[in-house]
């Protein structure tokens, strides 16, 4: 199975993203899970559909006086299947550090959404050690079943700065061996940052890979439409 998560950040209106629902592609794949994460505000407007639902964000509490925020009971009651946790624009504009990233993880277990946890260091020279200290500190001592890593290197978003294919592969075997050790489950890696029509060309020869995190490309329909037919 391959993911091709698309990330729509903070954008589309209402009459945009109607619009992008009519157009969004109906076919479906046994060997392919598109999965569209809105902005909270258009999560109702897109449901009933064919599209699968995934969630940006998700709050570390459970319910009650908590204003702005969405509790992953709230989320699942919606069939939100999914929900990105630790986004890199999350840690950055809202401080959220490891130990809130895994509140947020619990949350979402108890509500039997999976979390896509998003990891990825800010320079490349930190790639291990970030990579392992991220993972250590937001799933340590967690009993979890379901979980997906997105491998975001942080200068890779938004930038079209692209890693080599063998340094990609690396990280994500390591990844893979880190979170093994902690959890004792082998887990999809997804990996994020620039990826769009072009570049998933040459992305999806990485032998390890499952699957892909888009942002940018998300929001045109034609671009969603090329990337579906690279990867099924
Ligand atoms: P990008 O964003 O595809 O625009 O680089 C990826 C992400 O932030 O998930």
């Amino acid at each position: 199975m391959k993911y091709l998560f698309l990330n729509q950040k903070m954008n589309l209106t209402n009459s945009e993203v109607l619009e992008y629902k009519e157009k969004f592609p109906k076919t479906s794949s046994d060997n392919l899970e598109i999965v569209v994460f809105p902005s909270s505000i258009n999560i109702k407007t897109l449901g009933n559909s064919s599209i699968t639902l995934g969630s940006q964000n998700v709050s570390e509490f459970i319910k009650g006086s908590y204003t702005g925020e969405t509790s992953a009971e709230q989320l699942a009651s919606y069939n939100i299947k999914y929900a990105l946790v630790g986004h890199s624009e999350r840690r950055k504009y809202f401080k959220e550090t490891n130990e809130i990233i895994k509140e947020k993880i619990k949350r979402l277990h108890e509500q039997e959404i999976v979390p896509v946890l998003c990891i990825g260091e800010e320079s490349k020279e930190d790639r291990k050690e970030t990579l392992k200290q991220q993972l250590e500190q937001s799933l340590g001592g967690l009993e979890i079943d379901k979980l997906i890593i997105a491998y975001e290197p942080v200068y890779s978003i938004g930038t079209g700065i692209l890693l080599e294919n063998n340094e990609i592969e690396d990280a994500i075997n390591y990844i893979k061996e880190v979170v093994n050790s902690i959890l004792n489950k082998n887990i999809p890696v997804l990996y994020g940052g620039s990826v769009d029509e072009k570049t998933i060309k040459i992305l999806k020869n990485i032998t390890n890979i499952d699957g892909f995190l888009v942002g940018k490309a998300s929001l045109d329909i034609e671009k969603v439409k090329i990337l579906e037919e690279v990867l099924k």
